[in-house]
């Protein structure tokens, strides 16, 4: 094997950045650049595939991406919805699956969300995470509220955190960084190798 294939990243993790730059600088309007960070991230996938890497995480729209102007939203919705093409994952036998605030997007993009994770959720060979919606900031308070909600209902409570806790409360110093990462929505992957901003 070509030894520069020897040491590929199992997670990599990629922040969509500079499309409308990437535009101007062409003498074109930003939805020209996002048309083309969508044809790259096509790319990215296959190639990823192709290398054997196992999680490939794409930072696409940020919490504070909705304070764009209306109609950057809706086109960016729009490339959303286009972009999720079920042919090209099933065919790479990738998992499709969506981190952020799912409940903030447009119905339609959460149906065709949902119906692209259902009918991808056995492919194994590789996982594409979406960011939608998503803030580090949302994630941390999602993972607080789900763990103040299991310590209301301490049955529903994992069987290697209730070990730790005494029942029907919870001390500070139970809290972990292991907790907190057990409750995170990225909880299913490793953390990144490899972090590209583009
Ligand atoms: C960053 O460029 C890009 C975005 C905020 C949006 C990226 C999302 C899409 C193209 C939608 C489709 C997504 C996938 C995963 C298929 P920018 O607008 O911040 O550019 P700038 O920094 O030059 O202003």
């Amino acid at each position: 094997m070509n030894e520069a294939l020897t040491n590929i990243p199992q997670h990599v993790a990629i922040i969509m950045d500079g499309n409308g730059r990437w535009a101007k600088e062409r003498g074109q309007e930003r939805r020209y650049g996002h048309q083309a960070g969508v044809e790259t991230v096509r790319r990215i996938t296959e190639e990823c595939v192709r290398l054997v890497v196992k999680y490939l995480t794409l930072y696409a729209f940020s919490t504070e991406n909705w304070n764009r102007p209306t109609d950057e939203v809706s086109a960016l919705m729009g490339l959303i919805l286009s972009s999720l093409e079920d042919e090209i994952f099933m065919q790479n036998t990738v998992k499709f699956t969506v981190i952020g605030n799912m409940k903030r997007l447009p119905d339609d993009i959460q149906v065709r969300l949902q119906e692209t994770m259902d009918h991808t959720a056995k492919n194994d060979r590789m996982t594409v995470a979406v960011a939608l919606s998503y803030s580090s900031r949302w994630e941390i308070t999602e993972a607080v509220r789900r763990i103040v909600t299991d310590v209301h209902d301490m049955e529903e409570l994992p069987q290697n955190i209730l070990k730790n806790w005494k029942t029907g409360g919870i001390r500070a110093e139970d809290i972990t960084e292991e907790t907190i990462s057990q409750y995170l929505c990225t909880n299913f992957m490793p953390d990144p190798d490899l972090l590209i901003r583009t």
